[in-house]
């Protein structure tokens, strides 16, 4: 019989829930035990369900203040002890007290080449700059990082890059980086779960084999130095 991974994680998400879906197909090292969501309709909440893992949304309206929200919400996450916190198109911003008291177990998945394209419609944005911009992109992508306490910062942990095509639209280039999103995502969970992706000593630190890995699945570590700007140099 295959083991029951011991190492837990929570999932949060705000809506579709691909992502989730992904990080629940391709667990191997980790278990999902809850997927919270901040809205009660998020469609990704049923996938969970139907994988017979615990998934709630919790309603805004409900709870009255934002805050009360956020603390209902960050109270259903610590009930469950996850060993990491993994948000999956998480559209809240987090507190500054439930960063810090999750030192280094929040992980988070941007579409972009951190630190390039924080914040909002990274699709449109990128593809705007590579037909208009003054250094022209040639490259989008995804990374996955720590968090710290500003929006889509912290200690990048690992991307997935693709090149931008003339002929690429919003829809086609954000349909190319999901298919990256969804193979990154799951990879550095299991190598977090494994202990093949760690926080020591203010960096992030890759076993052999998870480096060994990400040169096989074309995936940049930009703790190894192998940092990728995205854009046309010459
Ligand atoms: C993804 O593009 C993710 O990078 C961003 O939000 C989107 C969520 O999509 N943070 P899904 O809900 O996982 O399908």
């Amino acid at each position: 019989m295959p083991r029951t991974p011991d190492f837990t994680v929570v999932v949060l998400i705000s809506g579709r829930g691909s992502n989730c879906q992904s990080l629940i197909s391709h667990a191997r090292n980790y278990r999902v035990i809850g997927v919270l969501s901040n809205t009660v309709d998020a469609p990704g909440l049923s996938y969970a369900r139907d994988a017979g893992i615990e998934a709630v949304g919790f309603a805004r309206r409900e709870a009255g203040s934002l805050a009360e929200h956020k603390r209902q919400i960050y109270a259903g996450v610590e009930a469950l002890r996850p060993d990491l916190i993994v948000l999956a198109g998480f559209m809240q911003i987090l507190e500054q007290s439930f960063v810090e008291r999750n030192h280094r177990t929040i992980v988070n998945i941007h579409p972009s080449i951190l630190p390039k394209f924080k914040g909002l419609n990274t699709h449109r944005r990128v593809l705007q700059a590579y037909r208009e911009g003054d250094t022209p992109e040639i490259e989008h992508g995804c990374s996955v990082h720590y968090v710290d306490y500003a929006v889509d910062s912290g200690p990048i942990i690992a991307q997935a890059v693709c090149p931008i095509r003339e002929s690429d639209t919003e829809e086609r280039l954000a349909a190319r980086v999901l298919q990256l999103e969804h193979k990154l995502f799951p990879w550095v969970v299991n190598a977090i779960a494994a202990d093949d992706i760690g926080y020591r000593a203010d960096a992030v630190v890759f076993s052999p084999k998870a480096a060994a890995e990400a040169a096989e699945y074309n995936f940049f570590l930009p703790g190894r130095g192998a940092v990728r700007t995205g854009s046309r140099t010459t």
